[in-house]
């Protein structure tokens, strides 16, 4: 979501006329789209504006703008740190920063009704895959989340505005389209929910792929699972993330369901799925989480087996019930639970992909890895090293011949 919306910010640039640059020297506007899911990224951001008052001093007219979640939470606060910032607005106002560099400074953190109606242009990174915007905001106060604190209530985009989207972008050439949303399941424009957008994007022309992020357990219905299973273009990969194995922290997480609620799900996509593969995220060392707690998370992982997950430490974030909570867990506590699960999980992933070893799998090529590797991906997400380079966009069928945690090696058939 976040690097979508610096997407939207570069598009927004370029057609207010300003160019890119690698570096700080020559620009004339810096912008930091910042996260604050986690409190690292914030250490990052206020290291990063450091290193740029000595050129501030010397080039005055440089503008510095600091965008995103953290602008959203910390407000003016910015200004104690780095007084050399001149505009901080959050994610809500990236349609205003025409109206924003029209000033001299500029703090504009208050919500944006307009939100779901606005048409931003996008300058997309990735040349095969586009990322569109479903919805916006979240309602689910998660206790550990700051998301809903800054990105405000959630509100759907009309289904006619995404499909216009979609469909300039199929133009344009792009085959895989990822819907965004911090909750796609609970899309709504009127009579239309997600799986009846999901239909409407698969009818598009051009569009080989659609991917959607992200799933809550909670809203995960059937009938949108028998829509995926149905819809060609939909692919066999679905990040729906567990945060606890153990349902006393599930609760105290507001997470609305239980692990025997969680495990239906995932049941009820491999009935109608059976090639679907399941990534999720994990939180350790929530507040009061014992070792019981974490015990249960193991086990999840076991039972579930999972393609991939990705994990965290509980960070507490200021304003969140959890941060508030007695009994918050030690680092080094968080930490080797974090690497239990970690090392865990790599032991489950490699066994799956060992276990492709040999199939075939139709592959989406992407270009080239940072190796310089051509690479490719399966439509249940995993990344295929090719063993020779084809164009990208290509849709062809590999066997694969090697299996690593991060990769697979296929051969071109
Ligand atoms: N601490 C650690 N991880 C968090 N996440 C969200 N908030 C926090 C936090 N305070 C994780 C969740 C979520 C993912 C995007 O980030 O696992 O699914
Ligand atoms: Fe945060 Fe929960 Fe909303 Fe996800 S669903 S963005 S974890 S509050």
């Amino acid at each position: 979501m976040n690097f979508h919306d610096t997407e939207k910010i570069v598009g927004i640039l370029k057609r207010e006329g300003y160019i890119p640059t690698d570096e700080p020297k020559k620009a004339d506007l810096i912008v930091f789209n910042t996260c604050s899911i986690r409190k690292k990224p914030e250490e990052k951001l206020f290291s990063a504006l450091g290193r740029l008052k000595p050129l501030k001093r010397q080039k005055p007219s440089l503008k510095i703008a600091v965008c995103g979640c953290i602008a959203q939470q910390q407000g003016s606060e910015l200004l104690k740190r780095a007084p050399h910032i001149d505009y901080i607005f959050g994610p809500q106002n990236i349609g205003r920063l025409p109206h924003i560099l029209s000033m001299d400074t500029v703090i504009m953190t208050e919500d944006n009704p307009e939100l779901p109606l606005e048409d931003l242009p996008a300058e997309r990174v990735n040349g095969v895959k586009a990322s569109v915007t479903v919805m916006f905001g979240c309602d689910n106060f998660c206790s550990y989340c700051v998301v809903p604190y800054t990105r405000g209530r959630e509100v759907s985009r009309p289904l006619k505005k995404i499909v216009e989207e979609v469909r300039a972008l199929a133009e344009e050439g792009y085959k895989e389209i990822q819907l965004l949303g911090q909750n796609v399941n609970s899309y709504r424009d009127g009579e239309y929910d997600f799986a009846e957008l999901l239909r409407h994007i698969n009818d598009i022309k051009g569009i080989e792929r659609i991917r959607f992020i992200t799933s809550h357990p909670r809203d995960l219905s059937e009938k949108l699972i028998r829509t995926v299973a149905e819809l060609e273009k939909v692919c066999e990969h679905l990040h729906l993330p567990i945060q606890s194995g153990s349902d006393r922290i599930l609760a105290l997480m507001n997470r609305g369901y239980t692990y025997a609620e969680y495990k239906r799900k995932v049941d009820l996509l491999r009935h109608y799925i059976p090639e679907i593969a399941i990534t999720t995220d994990i939180i350790s060392g929530f507040p009061s989480e014992t070792e019981e707690d974490h015990i249960l998370t193991i086990k999840a992982l076991e039972d579930i087996q999972y393609d991939g997950i990705f994990a965290f430490k509980y960070s507490p974030r200021p304003g969140t019930k959890a941060a508030e909570m007695q009994e918050q867990i030690p680092e080094e506590i968080k930490s080797r639970r974090l690497s239990e699960i970690l090392k865990l999980q790599d032991s489950i992933t490699l066994k799956k992909n060992n276990a492709l070893i040999g199939s075939i799998q139709e592959v989406l090529v992407e270009g080239k890895n940072e190796a310089g590797e051509p690479m490719a991906r399966t439509r249940t997400n995993k990344i295929v090293i090719l063993d020779k380079e084809l164009p990208e966009e290509t849709i062809i069928n590999v066997q694969i011949t090697e299996a690593r945690i991060h990769s697979l090696t296929g051969r071109v058939i």
